[in-house]
């Protein structure tokens, strides 16, 4: 079975847009989310553009910010107090990675907790390991919404998480060890990978390498959900981390590249910013 992100995603989207219908009624406005892009990486332009598409499919308001690489990080960091103090404003994004002379751990912490779309910001990452409510972050949470959509049972099972990283590898995790799986995480350093990748029943994987992973290294039955997105050298097509048509005849279930985790990330983060404000529109109406 292959498991459509594309298709799930449509489904949420249309779902959002319907319920967005009455926020200017209920509210007075939409949610509003702000995306700032330093620099020109392509795949960062081209992330940006789905960002401001699915905003505009659902019914949110988006602003992109477009920067120069030579901006510098104290006028980032002014732009992004300008905008936690901007009232129409719900969510912020800043698009990483950010040029080397930014740091982006300083950038993260400065954007405020209650618009932290991505679900970056220190306090939302404690949140997360304290199983306290917090804004989950948009690629792991559009993974759990996959294998729950494909009706794959996620508690007992063995999990593998391939990569480690803040954004993917980490979070994700954590989820499925809030959802009762028994979890590896695996890196560059993890001595008999292929031993480790082939005990696990679900295997997810964000390490970047195109097509890292073989055939060889997953189980007859696993389910597999591929985080990467890679330029193929040879046909310039995107591909992910795992090798798709082999492990597709032995897979139970597996997430195409594209159509797969990339859509739902970009569909969770239109969640995130209708979560952002909400939360802010209930604080604002405690305080009057
Ligand atoms: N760059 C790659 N993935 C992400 C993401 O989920 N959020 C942000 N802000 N930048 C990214």
């Amino acid at each position: 079975m292959i498991i459509s992100g594309k298709e799930l995603s449509a489904k949420m989207k249309a779902d959002m847009a319907e319920r967005l219908k009455s926020f200017p009624e209920k509210y007075g406005r939409v949610p509003h989310l702000v995306v700032i892009l330093i620099g020109d990486d392509p795949a960062s332009h081209s992330y940006v553009k789905g960002k401001a598409q699915a905003s505009e499919q659902v019914g949110i308001k988006n602003t992109t910010i477009r920067r120069e690489a030579q901006f510098t990080e104290n006028e980032l960091l002014s732009l992004i107090s300008d905008l936690n103090n901007d009232d129409s404003v719900d969510g912020i994004l800043v698009q990483l990675p950010l040029p080397k002379h930014i740091n982006e751990s300083k950038v993260i912490a400065s954007i405020s907790k209650d618009k932290d779309v991505d679900g970056f910001h220190p306090l939302n990452v404690a949140a997360l390991w304290q199983k306290e409510d917090c804004i989950v972050p948009c690629t792991p949470k559009g993974i759990i919404r996959m294998l729950d959509e494909a009706g794959v049972e996620i508690a007992g099972k063995r999990a593998v998480v391939l990569g480690r990283s803040q954004i993917v590898g980490l979070p994700i995790a954590k989820l499925l060890l809030d959802r009762n799986a028994t979890v590896t995480i695996c890196h560059s350093r993890t001595v008999n990978l292929a031993e480790v990748t082939a005990g696990a029943e679900i295997l997810v994987v964000a390490i970047g390498r195109p097509r890292f992973v073989t055939a060889d290294m997953v189980s007859d039955g696993a389910v597999v959900i591929d985080v990467g997105v890679n330029r193929d050298e040879s046909t310039g097509k995107l591909c992910g981390d795992v090798d798709f048509d082999n492990i597709a005849a032995k897979a139970s279930v597996i997430s195409p590249v594209p159509g797969g985790v990339g859509p739902m990330t970009i569909t969770c983060l239109m969640e995130n910013t209708i979560e952002c404000f909400l939360s802010r529109i209930n604080k604002y109406e405690n305080i009057i």
